[in-house]
């Protein structure tokens, strides 16, 4: 159904290992709460209802993987998935931003997802359908055809239809995909979006009258000279496009939202506030924020463009660092509703060597790539990283623990002058040792007030 019944809870980690080093907890928790939501849909009868998502607080210190593995989760499952601010629903008059805003998001991108997997389905003979509109537009009568049937012949329509099944090869066999042809298409709707702000909800309304607009503005077809190649993928769109139900889409793409839609919620803490304070200010709008919160998670019914969506099923997956606050500074009511606490570890020397070298998308591997680009090999020994990951702890430990993105600082400024130095003209080998990182980087690193500003 809507989330992949392979997906079994050691794959998940197993996917997450590739990117996140560490938090075996975190990504164990994950794993098993996205695997009862599959199994809640197996349930029959009544019980189905009554089994609530068990939602999830990541606790821990800045840069530890708390976004990540919720990105990277994202990417993972074939369920609908939005990450929003907490605090963004803070801001002083709310900014048209309600906290609801976040469901028909949601509801978008699930109506989104479930079109282009009904699209795939159809893509075959949509591009039949293609094939054949691009023929009636090659072999029309007009003075532009790129192709004219034999007019002496008397048999018009049997010359036009063998002419047609010999493009239609052609055509499959992609012959005359550099050929260039003027098809009419639709016009794309990324086109600069009108945007109406407004007081709750009202995203919507602009949206709405968006597309009233351009239905009032009348033709949205327009003439384009394209290589065949491309017309028969615009092409191809629109059949596509046509060939499929937007009602069995809609309907299905909202029980997705409603039974296998992920909310994750960054930076909760900083709605959190140690309470009685009293006497209004930010507080007021930090606890604002957790009561606009609180029927969504308890369960509310949200109407969306797309229809009503019901939020009892949703997985609410929150994370904050809580120095400051506590899980327990938050509303009561809330805290019942985020049963599962996860608290995430400080990363030590030996995670920045790993992260730095293991990951698919591992800084050092960027780098090099990045570097490809100019010709240049870039290479670094074994104690080099070792070095780096060395000063990155130390920085963190003196300056601020800022986790993992401290790698990103102590990389940027140790490549620098390679960075600005490469241009391509010659290839080089090169390779960084850990003498070469501790000349470039302990200057600085050494330098409290120095690392400050540039580590
Ligand atoms: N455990 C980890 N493994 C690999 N990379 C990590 C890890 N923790 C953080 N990072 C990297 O550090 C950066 C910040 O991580 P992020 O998840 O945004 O931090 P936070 O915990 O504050 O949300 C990202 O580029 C991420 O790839
Ligand atoms: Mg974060």
């Amino acid at each position: 159904m809507s989330m992949d019944s392979n997906l079994t809870p050691r794959m998940i980690v197993e996917e997450l290992d590739n990117y996140i080093i560490g938090q075996a907890d975190a990504k164990r928790t994950v794993a098993i709460a996205l695997r009862n939501r599959w199994r809640r849909q197996q349930v029959k009868g009544d019980l189905q209802d009554e089994i609530l998502p068990s939602n999830i607080i990541l606790m821990g210190p800045t840069g530890v993987g708390k976004t990540e593995i919720a990105r990277r989760l994202s990417n993972l499952v074939e369920a609908p998935f939005i990450k929003v601010e907490a605090t963004k629903f803070t801001e002083v008059g709310y900014v048209g931003r309600d906290v609801e805003s976040m469901i028909r998001e949601l509801a978008d991108r699930s109506v989104r997802m479930v079109r282009q997997e009904h699209e795939e389905k159809v893509q075959e003979r949509a591009k039949e359908l293609a094939r054949e509109r691009l023929l009636d537009v090659m072999l029309s009568p007009e003075p532009t055809q790129e192709l004219k049937p034999d007019e002496d012949s008397s048999d018009t329509d049997s010359t036009e239809s063998s002419t047609r099944t010999k493009f239609r090869e052609k055509l499959k066999e992609g012959r005359l995909a550099n050929r260039e042809i003027e098809i009419d298409v639709k016009k794309d709707h990324s086109s600069p979006m009108l945007k109406v702000f407004g007081p709750l909800g009202m995203e919507e309304m602009g949206m709405n009258l968006q597309e009233m607009m351009s239905g009032l503005t009348g033709k949205q077809r327009k003439k384009r000279r394209v290589k065949i190649s491309e017309a028969e993928e615009l092409l191809c769109k629109e059949e596509a496009a046509k060939l499929i139900d937007m009602d069995t889409v809609t309907k299905e793409a909202l029980k997705r939202v409603e039974n296998a839609g992920i909310v994750f919620i960054d930076e909760i803490d900083k709605v959190a506030s140690r309470s009685a304070k009293g006497g209004g200010g930010p507080d007021v709008s930090r606890e604002g924020v957790q009561r606009d919160l609180l029927p969504l998670v308890e369960g509310a019914t949200v109407t969306t463009k797309h229809g009503m969506v019901r939020t009892d099923h949703i997985l609410f997956v929150a994370s904050g660092a809580f120095h400051v606050s506590k899980p327990s500074d938050l509303i009561p009511e809330l805290q019942g509703r985020f049963p599962i606490r996860v608290e995430m570890h400080s990363l030590t020397e030996n995670d920045f060597y790993l992260i730095l070298t293991q990951p698919k998308n591992a800084l050092l591997k960027q780098y090099h790539a990045l570097l490809k680009a100019e010709n240049v090999n870039l290479e670094f020994t074994d104690d080099a990283v070792l070095q780096i990951a060395r000063t990155a702890a130390r920085v963190n430990d003196e300056v601020e623990n800022i986790g993992a993105r401290r790698l990103h600082t102590i990389m940027t400024t140790l490549l620098e002058d390679l960075l600005f130095e490469c241009d391509g003209s010659e290839p080089k080998d090169i390779s960084m040792d850990a003498d070469e990182v501790q000349s470039r980087l302990d200057s600085i690193a050494s330098n409290k007030d120095l690392s400050q500003y540039i580590l």
